[in-house]
């Protein structure tokens, strides 16, 4: 048995919790769109086509801001292809993901599915083989209220009422030289700067984000942040961070510990930022947006059924990194999430990537059923119940050891406090492969009453570390009760069974 120690104190707090940090990604890739949210002729398809198994899926994910269209696929996007009357609109090659783009679905669609499932709208503009004027005339299009070319075709469109989409992305992953149109960091800092300037000028109220490295192992990162922000600082508002992990060569401990890169990589870019921020004497703070993240198992794209980017076969909406996530992805998701949640002073928005069959947690079979993996509950949970602020948790943990990251907490947590309904939540994740921990925590300054939701996801009964929910078993890893939280005057005492994830949520009143 391990054994760990957490405390909380209401005058220790981070931050407030930024609930643009729920947020995932719809890309025209693979069957995110297509056979995901959208697909006319389902059963569950509604009037517009839109799937109403996985909506309601969305909803119940609770995702708050979805990033649109792409990824790599915006790279090469022309926005106008997805607006205007269905059967007018071109079929083009996308050479990101080697598809057939019919543009069924486009921007008109996708702000109507926004406003069925909720979700804020974050629309990335093409900088790769795109510019100024496009981004400039999107924006036209998208939130001025009429009387101009670009605001008049939108009205002519079918959408009276501007789209007032709040939060831009100026490009996507201009550093890899995968990316269609890529850039050298000074190319892509003055070309954002531009587009910021122009964009803003049609509609000072947006926020922009300017492209950051596609992970801290590119040859440019640090570099690339420095030489952007150098060029752009004043024009945008957030700098992007990419990361996707996976479990390398049955290596678990460190795969499990892979929180330590986040917290590392996001400390890095907040150190980059605020060396631009002192140097050029500016008075605002560029924050992060954490636009994709995930675990991904980057076998390469190609399956023997669906190749990708070979030979001559062009396919509409291909199986492309559809991950089957299991037991222990869900672990190391809660703990990606904590460790955003606990910079929630400067990670300002977060997206998942994505939401639907491309490495995702919800899977849905073309006219078939939708479910959730293992990885949608510790969002699920936390965007349900992080709010109010966040509380720094100090931790006093058994450790494990790692190859790749030395040793580290055996349990790991982030924590919020609402003030508001009055509750505690902790996030915790039990590391250990093979051991329980006993967790005591002390609340300082609260009076902890009820304990009002306690749930864990661990490896199933006659399951092990790589259970998964499929087609035939959706819900083989999901949440049970947790049993046996118990409180006592500041003091509350939990058990974690090994590799798992678990929330508690308690009553509190002022101690
Ligand atoms: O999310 C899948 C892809 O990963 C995105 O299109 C791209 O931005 C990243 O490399």
């Amino acid at each position: 048995m391990s054994t760990a120690r957490i405390t909380l104190d209401r005058d220790f707090t981070i931050g407030e919790v930024p609930r643009r940090l729920f947020g995932s990604f719809v890309e025209h890739m693979g069957r995110c769109v297509y056979t995901g949210i959208y697909e006319p002729g389902h059963p569950e398809a509604d009037e517009n086509g839109f799937r109403k198994d996985v909506l309601a899926l969305t909803k119940e994910l609770g995702a708050t801001v979805i990033r649109y269209p792409g990824g790599n696929f915006v790279s090469g996007y022309n926005w106008e292809d997805g607006v205007g009357p269905v059967s007018g609109r071109p079929r083009r090659l996308d050479g990101a993901w080697h598809t057939v783009e019919t543009n069924g679905f486009g921007l008109h669609e996708f702000v109507e599915w926004s406003k069925l499932a909720g979700t804020e709208i974050m629309e990335a503009v093409n900088l790769g083989t795109r510019g100024v004027e496009a981004a400039r005339e999107l924006v036209e299009y998208a939130n001025h209220p009429g009387g101009t070319y670009w605001s008049d075709l939108r009205r002519a469109n079918g959408a009276e009422k501007p789209f007032d989409i709040k939060l831009w992305c100026l490009g996507n992953e201009l550093d890899g030289p995968w990316q269609i149109g890529h850039k050298t960091a000074d190319e892509y800092g003055r070309l954002a700067q531009e587009a910021a300037k122009a964009m803003k000028f049609v509609d000072p109220d947006i926020e922009l984000v300017a492209v950051g490295s596609s992970g801290s192992g590119m040859p440019t990162f640090g570099d690339w942040e420095h030489t952007v922000l150098g060029h752009a600082y004043d024009e945008v508002d957030y700098v992007s961070m990419h990361a996707y992990y996976q479990e390398q060569d049955g290596d678990a401990p460190s795969f499990l510990a892979t929180s330590i890169d986040t917290d590392q990589f996001i400390e890095s870019v907040v150190s980059t930022i605020d060396a631009v921020k002192a140097r050029g004497r500016h008075k605002k703070t560029v924050n992060i947006s954490f636009d994709e993240w995930n675990v991904w198992y980057q076998r390469g794209l190609d399956t023997p059924d669906q190749p990708h980017n070979v030979g001559k076969t062009w396919r509409e909406h291909p199986r492309l990194i559809e991950d089957t996530y299991n037991v222990t992805d869900a672990v190391v998701v809660g703990t990606l999430l904590n460790s955003l949640l606990r910079h929630g002073d400067r990670v300002k928005i977060a997206n998942q990537a994505q939401l639907v069959n491309v490495i995702a947690p919800i899977r849905s079979e073309e006219n078939g059923p939708a479910w959730r993996q293992s990885i949608f509950w510790p969002f699920a949970r936390m965007a349900e119940l992080a709010r109010g602020q966040i509380l720094r948790a100090a931790v006093n943990s058994d450790r494990i050891d790692t190859a790749k990251f030395g040793d580290a907490d055996l349990v790991d947590v982030s924590s919020t406090w609402d003030e508001e309904n009055g509750r505690v939540a902790l996030f915790l994740a039990n590391r250990s492969l093979d051991e329980a921990a006993d967790v005591e925590v002390t609340l300082n300054g609260f009076a902890p009453g009820r304990v009002t939701r306690a749930e864990v996801l661990e490896v199933p009964e006659g399951g092990d570390r790589f259970t998964s929910n499929t087609e035939a078993a959706q819900d083989q890893v999901g949440l049970r009760p947790l049993a046996g939280v118990s409180v006592e005057g500041t003091r509350m005492s939990l058990r974690l069974p090994p590799l798992s994830w678990a929330v508690v949520e308690v009553e509190v009143s002022r101690g």
